[in-house]
């Protein structure tokens, strides 16, 4: 069976979607890096039109579902799924597109992959965003170090047994690496079962430097 099914999907997509309406910007086409089983990019994509919605994450099997949720929902601002590793020099996905990518979209990634990927997604969205470009999170984080709820803290130990090298993450640590990369935070807000969306803009500085992916 290629399809995957994941329930949370369906119990934070309406919430994650008012942030995204209010965030994203209006046009261009919205990358997701980590779309997982491809519930999200079916659902955002059919709400957030004329925006166009890039599904892309690791692996035959997760592109296989996506694309199977794709035909099912058949929109056509859906494009269909791309492999990207967010650790790759070069993200392989500004080719052939209808619109520039104006926003990156990652959500439960960053706690469940070594906190390279969290640093390689901002890097990532530095090379590729436009000045007005928007990077949007979503997931448990820690606030100052410390966890928001037991519940968090549970699944972080639970994280760390499985991996190592997993584990729920600092929003300050995160907060960091966007400074680093030309980013600033706009907005860090509470989401229900203890979650927040972070949203990252371009600083003025590096707005200004930033190559557009329609400058050539
Ligand atoms: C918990 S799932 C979340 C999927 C989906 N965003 C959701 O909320 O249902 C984590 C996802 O991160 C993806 N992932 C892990 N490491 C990655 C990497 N280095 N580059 C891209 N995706 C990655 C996995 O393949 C998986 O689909």
């Amino acid at each position: 069976m290629t399809k995957r099914y994941a329930p949370a999907t369906e119990r934070n997509r309406e919430s994650i979607l008012q942030v995204l309406r209010e965030y994203l910007p209006e046009q261009g086409t919205v990358l997701e890096i980590a779309a997982g089983t491809g519930q999200h990019a079916a659902f955002f994509s059919r709400h957030l039109e004329p925006r166009f919605w890039l599904p892309t994450d690791m692996g035959a099997a997760s592109l296989a579902s996506i694309d199977s949720w794709r035909e099912e929902v058949s929109s056509s601002n859906l494009l269909r799924s791309r492999e990207l590793d967010v650790r790759d020099a070069v993200w392989p996905v500004e080719h052939a597109l209808p619109a520039p990518i104006s926003a990156v979209v990652n959500i439960n990634m960053v706690h469940i992959s070594p906190w390279e990927c969290c640093t390689a997604l901002f890097s990532g969205a530095a090379r590729l965003l436009p000045s007005y470009g928007v990077v949007f999170m979503y997931g448990p984080f820690k606030c100052e170090g410390q966890h928001t709820a037991a519940s968090n803290a549970r699944f972080d130990s639970q994280l760390r047994s499985e991996n190592p090298e997993w584990g729920v993450r600092d929003l300050e640590a995160v907060t960091d690496v966007a400074i680093a990369c030309g980013f600033e935070r706009r907005a860090a807000i509470e989401m229900p079962a203890n979650n927040l969306s972070l949203v990252y803009g371009r600083t003025a500085g590096d707005a200004a430097n930033a190559s557009r992916p329609d400058a050539g």
